[in-house]
């Protein structure tokens, strides 16, 4: 059978974005919304966008930062506080300003200090949700010091994602950036109102990349990438054909000083080949049948969402990605820099 040269599929769709804010959000907004339709917005801000009325004003800010024509859609989410207002939450959702709501354990990642310290406080929130059908979006790993940091995702099953799915039986959650065996077992074993998304870097390495002939900055991530066996259960799921998985790039744009520093930023920017990046996994996998679905229908049917109406073109075309890029006044790593990638998006 010859090899596809050419795809086309509906136009997809981000369901997990960091855009950042000022100088940096006007430098790589572009590059998700020349990519996507719309795009799920993280709300790790400094300080973070914890109410209808912040998460309006930052709309506004990437509606003015997005380039002219742009028909790109942000979807808006609630960075949820031990003091977050069910009432708040419940109106931005009605009133169309946010699609969702994270959930970052305290201290978890980048701008989660003002996260969650105990789910238990955030039960009126979390019944509310639930009643109106608003998802919520989980950054699942424990924060525990004295856990191990490749522990983090499974034991944030164990102890706390578990007991919130039967407390909550109806609750859509979205279980982010998966990077376990255990997660994706997990999501399996739920019902329909449980889904996961799935990073393109996940796909691509194991935590070896994180040390390959001495620190490499720019493949740390949070949830940090695991053992091999975790990476093909990953891509099983991704190429499955199950609704329950659907992309979200979790694209963390960080200045290059920020990462190459004894102390570096967790976040890996993929946004300019990201799509590229999927479809390599999916044409290794021989499952480009399912990219699709993947990247175009399982989201928006998760959402409740119309899908895209229209499509776009992959061609088989080694590209090489830049060292760098310009972004903010100073430079940005991207995600598979200097190497060759065998697709190319047509604009
Ligand atoms: O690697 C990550 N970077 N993981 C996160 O959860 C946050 C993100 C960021 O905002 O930089
Ligand atoms: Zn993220």
């Amino acid at each position: 059978m010859n090899a596809v040269d050419q795809l086309e599929i509906r136009r997809p769709d981000d369901w997990h974005v960091h855009l950042r804010d000022g100088e940096m959000l006007k430098s790589v907004v572009a590059y998700t919304a020349r990519q996507f339709a719309r795009a799920i917005i993280m709300p790790n801000l400094s300080p973070p966008a914890t109410t209808a009325a912040a998460a309006s004003a930052y709309r506004d800010r990437i509606w003015a930062a997005l380039p002219e024509g742009s028909d790109f859609t942000p979807l808006m989410t609630c960075y949820l506080t031990d003091s977050t207002d069910p009432d708040d939450v419940a109106q931005g959702f009605e009133d169309g300003v946010f699609a969702a709501a994270k959930l970052y354990p305290a201290n978890a990642t980048t701008n989660s200090a003002h996260g969650v310290t105990d789910v238990a406080r955030l039960m009126p929130v979390l019944e509310r949700m639930q009643t109106i059908g608003m998802p919520l979006l989980v950054h699942g790993e424990v924060t525990d010091s004295d856990i191990d940091i490749f522990d983090r995702e499974a034991v944030f099953i164990d102890r706390i994602l578990s007991g919130l799915v039967q407390d909550m039986p109806d609750l859509k959650i979205v279980f982010e950036h998966i990077t376990t065996s255990q997660a994706v077992e997990f999501v399996d074993g739920c019902g329909a109102n449980v889904a996961a998304t799935i990073t393109p870097h996940h796909l691509h390495f194991n935590r070896n990349a994180i040390f390959a002939g001495g620190i490499r900055p720019h493949a740390y991530c949070l949830p940090v990438a695991k053992r091999e066996q975790h990476r093909l259960a990953l891509r099983k799921a991704a190429i499955s054909g199950s609704p329950k998985y659907f992309l979200g790039t979790d694209t963390a744009p960080h200045e290059v000083h920020a990462k190459e520093s004894a102390c570096g930023c967790a976040g890996i920017f993929n946004a300019p080949f990201a799509l590229e990046s999927y479809a390599m996994v999916f044409d290794e996998e021989n499952a480009l049948d399912r990219l699709e679905g993947f990247a175009s229908e399982h989201g928006p049917n998760f959402y409740g969402l119309p899908l895209n109406e229209d499509r776009v073109v992959l061609r088989r075309q080694t590209v090489i990605v830049p060292d760098d890029l310009e972004a903010a006044g100073s430079r940005i790593v991207p995600f598979h820099a200097g190497e060759d990638i065998g697709w190319q998006l047509q604009f």
